[in-house]
């Protein structure tokens, strides 16, 4: 509304006092208009009201990459990353990583709270139960060839449990929300286990429900001829800290994939493998494995500095440091370099380690890497631990996933019941031709191929 009132009604129906407004001149017109700002935010529809003529569509923004849109309101992780702080359901992940386990964390993240003892062992019984896939599952993933990427097999085979849970589509009865929620979670790590052990040529072994998680997680992958697999308890806790680490990360790609498909009131499946899509890419869930090629081609400490005058010459970039969202520690790596320890402990030290250690060390000392404010984020040590795991590249972007599903579920049921939320559909500025008469084939001049 145009308007030089002291309060003014944003296009949610709220009030905002006149301190919490936003006085707009539109120079096209000079008409004035105030609009309200609520929790540091403008709403982009209130500028539709601005117009030149009766007959104006109305002013939008323009913000590709999201920038600078908030697409939801969240409950779900806090993330200051001028601070270096990252909170689940407001609770520090230092103290998580520390004195929680994922599934506790995976029932926070959708429940809210975290589970009473009763709660807890309700929640895991209904995990455990749940982790089998049906055989033709099995079936459906031996389709894929013997050389087929982790990822893609995941992504495919996440998909196709829609078909096998066809009730799902019922996204509107919650305790159908709930089931689909559990089996997600619990046949993760089935399907992620299966799809290397695919790669690997070895026979797909079953979840053990006497084992926890992270444990039967390790027992699907590694589990040779031995009758009872006995993992390790320092990898099972690393590995169980590496999923908490993963678990949310408030509107990141893939979570906005999930949110944007599952906006279709689609099945969880489909918008999970929407989700799993979006981590695929090198930019995403990948950039660990760039870390490790970066480490294994600089070769040795002598060759650090070196390596550093490129990436400030901009020849290339320094893997695993810099963050969209974080201008200082990622709190996730402090964390990671932790549990390193516990690892390399079983494993024995990864060469490379020395060279990220020193790498590190100099980075964080130079005057480039300073005033940018360039931190080592999540993925500069995450790829050393499952290397020393005997994972192979390819799973990486797989481990990222498993941990990250209870946050992309978390947000999908947030989605679902936030009555805001309509289906997404960005709006566009159309730069091409108008209203051309069709041109018959014989009379069309050559002319260069038009760009894809
Ligand atoms: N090495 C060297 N210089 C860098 C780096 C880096 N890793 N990251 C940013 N810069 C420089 C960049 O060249 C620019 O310098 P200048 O101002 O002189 O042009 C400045 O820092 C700002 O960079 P930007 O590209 O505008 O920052 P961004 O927020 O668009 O990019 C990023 C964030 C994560 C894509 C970027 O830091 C990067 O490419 N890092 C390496 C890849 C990586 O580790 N990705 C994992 C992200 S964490 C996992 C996840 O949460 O998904």
């Amino acid at each position: 509304m145009s308007t030089d009132a002291q309060t003014t009604q944003d296009s949610s129906g709220g009030v905002a006092q006149a301190a919490d407004t936003l006085t707009v001149t539109d120079n096209r017109t000079g008409k004035t208009y105030e609009v309200g700002i609520t929790d540091g935010t403008v709403r982009a529809m209130d500028f539709r009201q601005m117009r030149v003529s009766d007959n104006d569509f109305g002013l939008m923004t323009y913000d590709p990459a999201y920038m600078n849109t908030a697409s939801c309101r969240s409950a779900i992780t806090f993330i200051d990353g001028d601070a270096g702080i990252l909170e689940y359901r407001g609770y520090p992940i230092e103290q998580l990583a520390e004195h929680s386990t994922y599934l506790e964390v995976a029932y926070l993240l959708v429940y809210g709270e975290l589970p009473t003892p009763a709660q807890l062992e309700e929640w895991t019984h209904l995990i455990t139960i749940h982790t089998f896939v049906h055989e033709n599952v099995k079936g459906f993933m031996q389709g894929f060839r013997h050389d087929a990427h982790p990822m893609g097999m995941l992504l495919g085979s996440v998909g196709a449990l829609s078909t096998f849970y066809p009730d799902a589509n019922e996204i509107s009865d919650p305790e159908n929300r709930m089931i689909q929620t559990i089996r997600l979670i619990a046949k993760m790590p089935t399907l992620a286990a299966f799809a290397f052990r695919h790669s690997n040529g070895q026979p797909y072994v079953y979840p053990d429900n006497d084992l926890r998680y992270a444990g039967n997680f390790l027992n699907m992958m590694y589990k040779m001829t031995e009758l009872k697999y006995e993992p390790d308890p320092r990898l099972e806790r690393a590995l169980d800290i590496l999923f908490i680490l993963h678990a949310d990360h408030e509107q990141n790609c893939s979570t906005s994939a999930v949110r944007s498909v599952g906006s279709s009131q689609v099945d969880p499946y489909s918008a999970m493998a929407a989700g799993i899509s979006a981590l695929y890419g090198p930019l995403h869930g990948g950039a660990n494995e760039a870390v490790l090629r970066m480490l294994r081609r600089i070769g040795s400490k002598e060759n650090i500095p070196d390596f550093v005058k490129g990436v400030k010459a901009g020849d290339e970039r320094l893997m695993g440091f810099g963050h969209r969202v974080y201008k200082n520690y990622d709190p996730r790596a402090k964390i990671i370099k932790q549990a390193a320890d516990d690892v390399f402990e079983v494993t024995g030290i990864n060469p490379l380690l020395e060279i990220a250690t020193e790498l590190e060390r100099i980075a964080l000392e130079d005057e480039y890497f300073i005033e940018r404010k360039l931190y080592p984020n999540v993925d500069f040590y995450s790829g050393l631990i499952y290397e020393a795991m005997g994972l192979p590249v390819a799973m990486f972007p797989v481990m990222f996933a498993i941990g990250r599903t209870s946050g992309w579920i978390a947000q999908w049921l947030e989605m679902v019941q936030d009555k805001e939320q309509k289906i997404a559909r960005p709006r566009q500025i159309y730069t091409g031709l108008r209203t051309r008469d069709y041109v018959a084939l014989d009379q069309r001049a050559d002319a260069a191929s038009p760009a894809a």
